[in-house]
């Protein structure tokens, strides 16, 4: 469960991240703040790119960044857009590798939370290292 302080934390950072999306092609701004169980905070915006496939989501580069420090369990994830917009099904599978528990906050650019929900239930019968033997 996350503690108010938590959960105002990661919505103010995915409100900050939002900031620096690196977005002139689409226009669409996305910051995600993403919560590990070591307590630290790892945000990230979307970076496009002129040659549009290899942009990259704002949830990714939150969950790379931290996953590359050492992290492999996730509390929440915030993800701050101007409409609410949910996390694509790329990052989805990235961040079900790590846990379907992770709590997903879909916020809007005001910072109202406005759906709440965990990985499982956006990823259901999600394929996982487990499928291949493998436990994170
Ligand atoms: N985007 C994200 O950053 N996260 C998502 O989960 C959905 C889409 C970005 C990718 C692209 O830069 C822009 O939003 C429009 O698709």
């Amino acid at each position: 469960m996350l503690n108010p302080e938590e959960r105002e934390a990661l919505i103010d950072q995915a409100l900050q991240a939002r900031q620096w999306a690196y977005a002139p092609y689409s226009k669409y701004a996305v910051g995600a703040a993403l919560l590990a169980e070591s307590g630290i905070i790892y945000s990230g915006a979307n970076i496009e790119n002129a040659a549009y496939p290899v942009s990259i989501c704002a949830e990714r580069v939150a969950a790379f960044t931290a996953i590359h420090q050492g992290e492999r369990r996730f509390k929440a994830i915030a993800v701050a857009t101007e409409n609410g917009g949910a996390p694509c099904g790329s990052c989805r599978q990235v961040l079900a590798e790590f846990g379907l528990e992770t709590l997903v906050l879909i916020v809007d650019q005001e910072g109202n939370v406005d759906k709440e929900m965990r990985l499982a239930d956006l990823l259901p019968d999600a394929f996982t290292p487990s499928d291949l033997g493998y436990s994170v």
